[in-house]
């Protein structure tokens, strides 16, 4: 797990686009795993003017998000759905249908879930996750308790999480839909190289699990540390209770010039 503490979400959202650029280029046609939260969004910002720039093309590229709220209306500005359209992909140029979605209003779900794992398959699997990190470790919906072998399925939202995710429905917990469907830990596990990226202190506590905590379903993140190519992003702020800090420091410094993350 390479963690690299950077000055803020402004690089890190730059050297996060830079991986996605140099994917693209080795690969145009290239599988990314999409994120939602607010954490992810100045990798979007970056990789939407440098694909204005044309500097980089999604042209060929698929995507996957990682999670949805069960039965909010099609219509709904929250609906991650609709997020990861606005956010990103509606400003640059995916082609049409390139980006998947779990279905929170399927009848079937169960059926739902295992025809997203088919895609994913048939896809050739995801080449670059992003992720983000809830205050309670979870990645993607991944609750803690989740089984770290997880596949894309259902989950209960905690109280925590709903909390967190209120100042998206007008700060109103009980708005905030109690299920949702998520990629699982073993789905995130099978990209082949996760991106994750966190700021503010209030994912400090997370972050310090992440990296140098014990791998446990208490703090799903975890799982991250049996992965063989994650890159931690973090600022100052959400690397503040990591005890090895200077020495990410100064490893990302001495990073040989050809290594990407
Ligand atoms: C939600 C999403 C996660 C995200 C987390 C943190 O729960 N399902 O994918 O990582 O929120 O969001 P933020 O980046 O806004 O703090």
């Amino acid at each position: 797990m390479e963690v690299v503490i950077l000055r803020n979400s402004a690089e890190i959202g730059g050297l996060a686009a830079d991986a996605v650029c140099s994917l693209l280029r080795r690969r145009p046609a290239g599988v990314l795993g999409l994120a939602t939260g607010s954490s992810p969004l100045p990798i979007y910002d970056e990789l939407a003017a440098r694909c204005a720039a044309g500097d980089v093309s999604f042209a060929r590229a698929r995507g996957f998000t990682l999670d949805e709220y069960v039965g909010l209306p099609a219509d709904h500005p929250e609906r991650y759905r609709t997020v990861i359209d606005r956010v990103f992909v509606s400003r640059v140029d995916f082609a049409p249908d390139a980006v998947a979605a779990p279905d929170g209003l399927a009848t079937d779900i169960p059926a739902a879930c295992a025809r997203y794992e088919a895609a994913i398959r048939e896809a050739g699997g995801i080449d670059l996750q992003i992720l983000g990190i809830g205050t309670d470790g979870h990645i993607g919906f991944n609750e803690p308790g989740s089984s770290l072998a997880s596949r894309t399925r259902i989950k209960t939202l905690t109280e925590q999480t709903r909390l967190d995710n209120a100042r998206f429905f007008d700060d109103d917990p009980d708005a905030v839909p109690t299920h949702c469907l998520t990629q699982g830990l073993g789905t995130i596990m099978g990209a082949r190289h996760v991106v994750l990226v966190a700021t503010g202190r209030g994912k400090a506590e997370a972050v310090h699990h992440l990296v140098e905590g014990s791998v446990s379903a208490m703090w799903p993140a975890t799982i991250l540390q049996h992965h063989p190519h994650v890159t931690v992003l973090v600022d100052g702020a959400a690397a503040q209770r990591l005890q090895l800090a200077d020495y990410y420091r100064e490893t990302y410094r001495m990073k040989p010039a050809w290594q990407e993350i």
